[in-house]
């Protein structure tokens, strides 16, 4: 069975069951400044978990492409990569336990509708408890009729873990959660690769950790909200937010032990094997990093990031440079063929690929040119450096922590990158300034993200309105040409990105700053209707929205009769413009031929 025909099963059984199909979002979040890339399928459905009623229903399902930035350093092994994709479904406050256990034990045993799994080589885990949430005895007692339904002895199937292995959330374990966030206990579903080596007995947990057992899948009954005294209260509603690794139950179905040994990853192994004249058997580790990295950086590409030295860009500059490196230690290089050989595994899902295949092609090529270029200049500073004090570097090439601190935090090169010029340096003091350095970006980055990922404060919705008002302005001022092509909203201020070619002036901006104030101070009525498609285009609707399975949409209007602006938007929004109180521009940036970038605030 391929990738592309467990997706059309999976879609099937569910859109069969009541559920709508919905696109995968970019892997760039739209409007979620809390983090960089979408590594779940509910992190693009978090305000509709939280209540917000979503256009196409209570039941959705869909594919979505996820990035997982923290696995970088696990890929190498059978079974990590930083690129997958997650089979998810979603019940949002519909069915709960029952149907969805259900239903993903049907999906993965039936041979009609499902996947055919052999049952007897499913092991699951369940919630534990915690304090005020309740051991999930529920749950357990469903999967036991399952298992009893297909005559397995559901004894030493079920394990109950703690609040590390069975609670979801976008930040992990409660105490990680913060205030307004969502999460739940979860069940997840293990396949045991290895039934020849006897019963699990209790080593349920070290089983997983080791490989033997690979999880398939994860229900989470997504029913509370952390509160700020540190408590859980229960959602108004009570979701399943459920995920599947889709390389995973490939491995399963192809009985393969390496997922880079499955279907998705033969043709690009192959290709690095053919080009590098070297074979996967023996290099496994460093084919198995340029396999993933590189078909990480294809996707990023293709959602329009570009390698730079600041957040997304600068994961993708991270993981051409880590792929380039494993090329590099099989003497080969980053070349088209290779490139050619991803595109073509994934074109049939995601035909974007193949439409940006020049721009994938120019950025990694330019990107591998500029990296190969900044290894031969830091060589060739520290060396004149070193000669200059009179110390000739010969042989061992040893230079200070500091100057290798320096190649680091300036060059962009990691210490195996340094060491891969020659240089030997003392690596527990450079160790040790790397944590000083690691620890003040991570109090940075948790400043900047602070405030929960389900970013609901006050500010950050009044932001969500300011950038509808400041859309229409613009548009009013410059002419409807111009549109919208991002936004990012925090709690501190609105960044706005649009096409225009030519900078703002003073004059202008002044000038767009007080249409958006004229609205504020109208005190207009801001309000929500569902509808399809089509109507919202034939009455004017403008945003960025995803055509491709919508047939119903939101969309937001500020005014009545008529509306100032009407938008395409999931919210959350204020319910009158004069909770905005005032917008101020605070400075615009050009970011390249055609787009503008503007920052402003609101609500002072
Ligand atoms: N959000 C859960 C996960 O990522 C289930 O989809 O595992």
């Amino acid at each position: 069975m391929t990738a592309k025909k467990i997706i059309d099963t999976y879609i099937a059984f569910f859109t069969k069951r009541g559920h709508i199909q919905i696109s995968s979002a970019s892997l760039i979040p739209q409007n979620d400044p809390t983090t960089l890339f979408t590594s779940s399928g509910m992190q693009p459905l978090v305000s509709y978990l939280l209540g917000e009623p979503h256009p196409q229903g209570k039941r959705l399902t869909n594919v979505q492409n996820c990035f997982r930035a923290a696995d970088i350093d696990e890929v190498g092994d059978n079974r990590h990569t930083t690129f997958f994709r997650m089979l998810g479904n979603w019940s949002l406050g519909d069915y709960f336990k029952k149907e969805q256990l259900l239903w993903f034990f049907e999906f993965l045993t039936k041979k009609d509708t499902g996947l055919g799994i052999d049952p007897s080589r499913l092991y699951v885990s369940v919630f534990a408890g915690l304090k005020d949430i309740p051991k999930d005895e529920e749950s357990a007692a469903i999967w036991g009729d399952l298992f009893e339904s297909v005559n397995i002895n559901p004894n030493g199937r079920i394990f109950f873990c703690g609040v590390d292995d069975n609670w979801w959330s976008r930040s992990g374990a409660p105490n990680h959660m913060p205030s307004g966030e969502p999460g739940g206990p979860d069940s997840e579903v293990y396949f045991d690769l290895d039934p020849s080596r006897g019963t699990l007995g209790t080593s349920f947990r070290k089983l997983s950790d080791s490989g033997r057992l690979l999880e398939i899948g994860n229900s989470v009954f997504m029913q509370y909200q952390k509160q700020q005294d540190g408590s859980f209260k229960k959602l108004p509603q009570q979701n399943v937010d459920f995920g599947a690794g889709l390389e995973r139950l490939l491995m399963v179905l192809e009985g393969a032990n390496d997922m880079f040994q499955t279907s998705l990853f033969t043709s690009i192994i192959r290709i690095i094997e053919v080009k590098t004249e070297r074979s996967y058997k023996n290099h496994t580790q460093e084919m198995r990093i340029v396999a993933d990295h590189l078909t990480a950086s294809v996707f990023m590409i293709a959602n329009g990031i570009s390698p730079s030295n600041k957040e997304q860009g600068y994961v993708l500059r991270r993981l051409i440079r880590r792929g380039i490196d494993s090329m590099h230690a099989l003497q080969g290089e980053i070349t088209e063929p290779v490139i050619e050989a991803i595109i073509q595994t994934y074109q049939e899902t995601d035909p974007l690929l193949v439409s940006s295949y020049e721009r994938i092609k120019l950025a990694l090529l330019d990107e591998q040119s500029f990296y190969v270029q900044t290894l031969k200049s830091a060589q060739k500073i520290i060396t004149k450096k070193y000669r200059t004090i009179g110390t000739e570097l010969k042989g061992q090439k040893e230079i200070s922590s500091e100057d290798a601190f320096i190649l680091y935090t300036t060059h962009g090169l990691a210490p195996t990158q340094i060491k891969s010029l020659g240089f030997v340096f003392d690596e527990k003091a450079f160790a040790e300034k790397m944590k000083a350095h690691q620890s003040l970006s991570r109090t940075r980055a948790s400043q900047k993200f602070a405030g929960g990922l389900a970013d609901q404060r006050e500010k950050t919705i009044m932001g969500h309105t300011a950038t509808h008002l400041l859309h229409q302005a613009i548009r009013d001022l410059l002419g409807n040409q111009v549109h919208q092509t991002g936004s990012n909203i925090t709690n501190e201020r609105v960044r706005f990105d649009f096409s225009y070619d030519k900078t703002l002036t003073a004059e202008q901006l002044t000038h767009i700053e007080s249409i958006v104030n004229g609205v504020i101070a109208r005190n207009l009525p801001v309000y929500c209707e569902v509808m399809p498609l089509q109507k919202a285009k034939q009455i004017g609707a403008i945003g960025l929205f995803d055509e491709k399975y919508t047939d119903k949409v939101n969309v937001y209007f500020i005014g009545k009769n008529p509306s100032y602006s009407i938008e395409f938007c999931g919210g959350p929004h204020v319910d009158f413009t004069d909770k905005l109180k005032s917008f101020k521009i605070v400075r615009q940036e050009n970011l390249g031929k055609n787009q503008k970038r503007i920052y402003a605030t609101v609500g002072n």
